[in-house]
């Protein structure tokens, strides 16, 4: 699949050096969040003053709002050491107790895409979580026997993030202190996370076009941070010393970014939706054969932004185009 400029889904080893660039690294430069900034503060202060570790926290929201940042924020603002593992990266059980094992008192373990975690894994973590204790079998070879060891742990904290809060085991969900969905962001607050990048980037941008890349970004400041280093492009060639509306707007139909934000991949899916299955109701993955999409990708990364504006809505036979999505592709006669 070619790579969509607004897809907020993760993103290269490109990518990734340029969000370490213009990522903030304490609460006061997070924008935004504010419900879920000020109890972390608190939780972090009181864990602080009791010299204790900040119970475990569990993050949990559409891609690109913001989760891997703040697990960086946290183990910062705690001032330890964050170390990092995936959920697809830990296969085995010796995965994790290596993982695990690597941690100094008070260390931040932040496991990306948790939910991806196979089971039987999840379960050494949960005498990690509660007790600070590893529980490992070791198999001796030929002879077929076992035996169980316990390995104590430093106090640390397990920071989860999720695109995915609904396949997460509730045993696991449970032995989380701190539970956090990541909300969408205002324009406001896309546009001084956009002015904010243009200023570590050192490249200016006007108030009527951070505005407009704000308006274009699905609330989502992965999509602010890479339009705006598209249309920097832009201007850069173009020899503009400031990103004004003129240029923006260029950058954008050329990006084929339209003035809600959407791309080929939405309209070719509202399209399906309308055209090919009535309006629906359809399962989501009909549509995404249909546009030759991963299923997870439509669920994860297309429809949550859709559902949200309410262009689509879910019902227990499927997807739906509501009124919105007739009128923002400009059909009127179709709809039965
Ligand atoms: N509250 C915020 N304030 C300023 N910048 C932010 C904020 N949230 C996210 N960003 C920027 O957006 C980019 C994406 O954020 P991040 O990688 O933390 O998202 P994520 O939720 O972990 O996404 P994914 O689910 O794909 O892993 C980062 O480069 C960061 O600079
Ligand atoms: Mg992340």
């Amino acid at each position: 699949m070619e790579k969509r400029i607004i897809s907020a889904d993760t993103h290269s080893k490109v990518e990734e050096e340029f969000d370490k660039t213009i990522r903030p690294s304490s609460l006061d430069e997070y924008v935004g969040q504010k419900e879920l900034k000020e109890n972390l503060r608190i939780f972090i202060e009181a864990a602080k003053i009791r010299n204790e570790p900040l119970d475990h926290v569990l993050l949990y929201g559409p891609p690109g709002l913001g989760k891997t940042t703040l697990a960086h924020i946290i183990a910062n603002e705690l001032g330890t050491n964050l170390k990092t593992a995936s959920g697809p990266s830990i296969e085995k059980s010796g995965d994790l107790a290596a993982v695990l094992s690597t941690l100094e008192p008070g260390d931040v373990l932040f496991i990306d895409e948790i939910h991806r975690m196979p089971r039987y894994i999840e379960e050494i973590l949960y005498p990690a979580m509660e007790d600070f204790e590893l529980d490992i079998v070791i198999s001796n070879g030929d002879s077929g026997t076992s035996r169980n060891i316990k390995i104590d742990l430093p106090p640390f904290t397990l920071v989860g993030a999720t695109t995915r809060a609904g396949d997460i085991s509730s045993p696991l969900r449970d032995r989380f202190g701190i539970v956090s969905k990541l909300n969408y962001y205002t324009c406001e607050e896309l546009e001084s996370i956009i002015k904010r990048t243009s200023r570590v980037l050192d490249m200016a941008i006007d108030d009527k076009a951070s505005k407009e890349l704000a308006k274009r970004s699905r609330k989502t400041p992965r999509i602010a941070n890479r339009l705006f280093k598209r249309v920097r492009d832009f201007a850069l060639v173009e020899q503009k010393e400031i990103i004004d509306i003129a240029i923006t707007k260029k950058a954008l139909e050329k990006l084929k970014v339209d003035d809600l934000g959407l791309d080929i991949t939405d309209i070719e899916y509202l399209e399906a939706l309308i055209y090919k299955f009535n309006g629906g109701p359809v399962g989501a993955s009909t549509i995404a054969t249909s546009i030759g999409e991963e299923v997870t990708t439509i669920e994860d990364v297309v429809e949550p932004y859709l559902l949200q504006e309410g262009f689509v809505k879910r019902t227990q036979r499927g997807r739906v185009a509501t009124d919105k999505a007739y009128e923002h592709l400009n059909i009127s006669d179709f709809k039965n």
